[in-house]
């Protein structure tokens, strides 16, 4: 695989906005390509807005469903001030400290995309000990640079109106990257890869695929995708935790960035089956793969949801290994997605 075709594609992804539930403008950009490059038998969005797609096996063996989901974390406007500033809710789930300042982008309901600020009162105007507690969310605001209510309404950005922090997509040295939402568009551009590679070299199994709405406030589009797709094997295909940073002990880091994608034992969400995960070593080391294996238990995945679907269906998960993930500026190596 080429990694400049597999940078472009993530840089695409990433910068579309998707918080969950509001996910038309990835959801569309997917189906088109899938559609545009012929990549599957059959794909279609479903009534909760997954865009599903099944590839036809050769012998129909298995039914092996990938799961990558297209939302990400964001904001929901909860209030407008009289002079236009936005009270906001979390969607999904924030570290609270690293939102004060940053850069936000704010889709109106016409999907016009607006730029805007998070703030709380100045520093001038706080006391010494303010300045040492963390800031709630409900003390802090965004700031669009309009003035009033009505001119904020005027330009469809409304009570529920949706947003996230955004970052300029940049190259950084050793071929890593820097972007927004890596969790999950990494686990679409995979998906997409695999699409693309099956395409030119047909497989024996049925490849059915999840992009899937609604993961960040619990697996939602996991559910119905693997009831409508029935598959016999599943894998989630995530953007992981790279803890390995300064300060960090070895035994408590899930996963190393340049590694190789990580395979998930366990986590809060599944106990992986020792079965797929045996096939999925068997053949990483066929295909000289390196993998890592991701230590438990941390986070969770809509493989959590879709091995309990129906009758059951024995799944793992697979991650991009990923450092300050849920930020407007996630890391990762694109090796790592090969
Ligand atoms: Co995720």
């Amino acid at each position: 695989m080429n990694i400049e075709s597999i940078k472009t594609l993530q840089k695409k992804l990433s910068n579309l906005i998707g918080v969950s539930g509001y996910e038309d403008d990835v959801s569309k950009f997917i189906l088109n390509l899938i559609k545009e490059e012929k990549l599957a038998d059959k794909a279609w969005i479903d009534q909760l807005g997954n865009v599903l797609a099944v590839v036809n096996g050769k012998q129909n063996e298995d039914r092996i469903l990938l799961d990558a989901h297209i939302d990400e974390i964001g904001f929901m406007i909860s209030h407008i001030e009289k002079e236009g500033f936005l009270r906001f809710a979390s969607i999904g789930d924030w570290d609270v400290r690293i939102l004060l300042g940053q850069p936000v982008i704010i889709r109106s309901e016409t999907g016009k995309l607006y730029n805007g600020i998070i703030g709380s009162k100045p520093p001038h105007l706080t006391t010494a000990s303010e300045r040492k507690k963390l800031v709630e969310i409900k003390d802090m605001y965004i700031d669009i640079g309009m003035f009033s209510k009505e001119e904020v309404e005027r330009e469809g950005i409304k009570m529920g109106t949706t947003g996230t922090l955004s970052a300029p997509f940049l190259d950084f040295p050793n071929n890593m990257v820097r972007g927004k939402a890596f969790d999950d568009r990494t686990g679409c551009n995979v998906l997409i890869q695999i699409m693309r590679i099956i395409k030119e070299k047909p497989v024996n199994d049925t490849i059915l695929f999840n992009f899937a709405v609604q993961e960040e406030i619990g697996g939602r589009g996991a559910i119905t995708g693997a009831f409508t797709l029935k598959p016999t094997i599943a894998i989630a295909i995530e953007n992981t935790t790279a803890a390995d940073v300064p300060g960090i002990k070895d035994h408590v880091i899930p996963a190393f960035i340049g590694k190789g994608p990580a395979i998930t034992i366990a986590d809060v969400s599944i106990i992986c089956s020792p079965k797929v995960n045996a096939r999925l070593k068997k053949n990483a080391e066929l295909a000289k793969i390196p993998f890592q294996m991701k230590k438990p238990l941390y986070g969770g995945t809509d493989a959590g949801k879709i091995h309990i679907s129906r009758e059951g269906v024995p799944s793992s998960v697979v991650s991009v290994p990923c450092r300050y993930i849920h930020s407007p500026t996630s890391l990762l190596k694109l090796d790592d997605i090969l």
